[in-house]
């Protein structure tokens, strides 16, 4: 056994929900009809994992083409955020977006990372610490939605606070519920701003593909929060009794993803029994898709100032800086 030692420079502090809080969620969403789980139950170590996988996909898109608009306007981005920024990334994941911005900023002051992941959380900050051996690091294992109380104010530095919210994670919320969570982070990032991925409306044959990819990652990606549940609730989800499915609804502007029961059963948590009909569905996670005019648009109602936008040729995927008042 090797020992970690943490760079001086990085600092976790862990704020995960307890499993008390997680059997609630489960109990609500199982509660509601339609049934529908809320997606920071994907995120075990695995699901880690297997999401870092689907970003390797071939059909899967976003996170190739953002990180190409990145390096690609490197230079006009760092001159949006502005000399000395602190950059709070929400939902960090995996330390490349991270990296390559951080490598493209002039002087950041400070990095703050929140993740639900502890796992992941901890050892990108400690790469990144590793890279960075100036900047002040610090890992936060939170759910940073809208209601989250967050130690923003602790982290060292005294430079703006810059919100980076890559991966079109906000269309992962319903629009009214990103208006409400934008408005929450245009006050906390207050003389700041936010730099945000937002994947685009494209062809529904190119949506569906993107999740649904052939190597099945999504798929076992999707089933895994059922593992998950089970591991950490002792529910008895059957596993070769859900199927993933995911396909654009195009009324909605979003691709969908669910977990659909193959035939009746009956699951239980907390001695209360969840019955399922046969082809009756979970809906574990929406990706909502936007113009670049129509989230403009919501991030005004949210109380930002939009400023620049870029984008690939294709026009797969938007980068907006947002600015804060
Ligand atoms: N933010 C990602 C997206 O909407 C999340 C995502 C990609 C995802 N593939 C997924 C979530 C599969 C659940 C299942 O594109």
């Amino acid at each position: 056994m090797s020992a970690v030692i943490a760079p001086p420079n990085a600092t976790i502090v862990d704020l995960s929900p307890d499993l008390e809080s997680m059997q609630d969620a489960v109990v609500d969403g199982l509660s509601m009809s339609p049934k529908s789980l809320p997606a920071w139950l994907f995120y075990d170590a695995r699901g880690s994992e297997l999401f870092e996988a689907i970003c390797e996909q071939p059909e899967y898109y976003p996170t190739r083409t953002e990180l190409s608009i990145l390096r690609q306007h490197g230079r006009q981005i760092a001159e949006a955020l502005g000399d000395g920024c602190r950059l709070v990334e929400l939902g960090s994941g995996a330390d490349i977006k991270a990296k390559t911005l951080l490598r493209i900023l002039r002087n950041p002051d400070g990095y703050v990372a929140i993740d639900i992941s502890g796992s992941q959380l901890r050892a990108s900050a400690l790469a990144l610490a590793r890279e960075f051996p100036r900047l002040p690091i610090t890992g936060i294992v939170a759910d940073y939605g809208e209601d989250s109380s967050l130690p923003l104010e602790e982290s060292p530095g005294d430079g703006p606070l810059v919100g980076f919210f890559p991966g079109s994670t906000i269309g992962n919320m319903e629009p009214h519920v990103a208006e409400s969570f934008l408005t929450a982070w245009a006050e906390r990032l207050s003389g700041g701003g936010m730099l945000i991925g937002v994947d685009l409306l494209k062809s529904t044959e190119r949506l569906n593909a993107a999740y649904n990819d052939a190597a099945g990652i999504t798929e076992a990606f999707n089933r895994n929060m059922l593992c998950h549940i089970n591991r950490e609730l002792g529910t008895d989800f059957d596993l070769r009794r859900f199927h993933h499915r995911a396909f654009f609804n195009a009324d909605m502007s979003r691709v969908e993803m669910h977990l659909v029961s193959e035939g009746e059963q009956t699951v239980h948590l907390a001695g209360q029994p969840f019955h399922f009909a046969d082809g009756e569905s979970i809906h574990t996670e929406s990706s909502c898709k936007y113009s670049i005019d129509s989230f403009r648009e919501l991030a005004r109602r949210a109380g930002f100032m939009p400023q620049a936008v870029w984008t690939d040729d294709q026009q797969l995927f938007s980068v907006h800086y947002l600015r804060a008042p």
